[in-house]
């Protein structure tokens, strides 16, 4: 694909972006992009700034500086329920499923928080009442499409730790987005569930949305991903197909290390 492509096809873009906790410079990225359609892995160490990049991104977390577009807008600086209804959502590492709701209601919550406070004037009461419906069934038809229809109404506190992953994928996709952004989706998953929550990914970009995860599974990545991006102490580092980007020196010093390095490119000693 020419680098034309790559620019034009870009759905989220962001340059110049600058995050820092007091002397610690968490973001410092020069540019950043997305492509549209695709699975995009951002991987790397601990304390790299994948999160807080997601956090500036989605307007949980201000930026110093920077300025980023989705989907051709200006979005920079913009608040997180704005985002959210622009049509780009996230998931958190530590999944803020409500533990006293139960499932469905966890669903259906995520529909009226994204779609944000007075959007139904009151007056508009049998509006707001279809409204709510069609919310319902959006949010049951989620739920078995994520294999949680059984738990519909329990708690979400009684859910296992995949469960509320899959809970996570469910509730962010309630307002069908077109960026959907997952924070370690499938951290402390079971490889059942991951399998599971893996083929919702893809099916996901399927049907048209753009999929942006952070991952530190390497099967992972290497298995659904179009594009890798690496970060290292706030900044990218690399970014190509997941064969180019492990195989580059720097994310090996950085990240992957030298045994993952040989094991990437196998030489004819065999594996080590
Ligand atoms: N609210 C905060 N206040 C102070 N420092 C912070 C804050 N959030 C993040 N940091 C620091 O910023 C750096 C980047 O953290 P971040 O959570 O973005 O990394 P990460 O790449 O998501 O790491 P991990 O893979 O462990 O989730 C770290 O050094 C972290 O300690
Ligand atoms: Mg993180």
């Amino acid at each position: 694909m020419s680098a034309d492509a790559t620019t034009n096809g870009a759905i989220l873009q962001a340059r110049g972006m600058r995050r820092a906790f007091g002397g610690l410079v968490a973001v410092d990225v020069e540019s950043f992009s997305v492509m549209r359609g695709s699975i995009t892995a951002l991987i790397g160490p601990n304390g790299a700034g994948k999160t807080t990049l997601f956090n500036v991104l989605t307007g949980f977390e201000r930026a110093d500086h920077g300025e980023w577009t989705f989907d051709d807008r200006d979005v920079s600086g913009w608040p997180a329920y704005r985002i959210a209804r622009a049509g780009m959502v996230r998931t958190f590492q530590i999944p803020k499923a409500l533990a006293r709701m139960s499932v469905l209601e966890n669903m259906k919550l995520a529909a009226q928080t994204q779609r944000g406070e007075g959007f139904f004037p009151a007056l508009l009461r049998r509006l707001w009442c279809d409204e709510e419906a069609r919310i319902e069934a959006r949010g049951v038809e989620l739920l078995e499409w994520v294999g949680l229809a059984k738990q519909r109404d329990d708690y979400a506190g009684t859910l296992s730790g995949g469960q509320r992953k899959l809970l996570e994928l469910g509730r962010a996709l309630m307002t069908n987005p077109r960026l959907v952004m997952l924070d370690e989706p499938t951290a402390g998953v079971n490889p059942a569930l991951t399998e599971q929550l893996l083929d919702r990914i893809r099916s996901v970009r399927d049907e048209g949305a753009t999929v942006l995860f952070v991952e530190h599974d390497m099967d992972v990545v290497g298995s659904i991903s179009d594009r890798v991006i690496c970060m290292a102490q706030g900044s990218v580092i690399a970014e190509g197909t997941a064969a180019e980007v492990v195989a580059d020196p720097q994310v090996i010093d950085a990240y992957l290390g030298e045994r993952h390095g040989e094991a990437a490119m196998p030489t004819s000693e065999g594996p080590t």
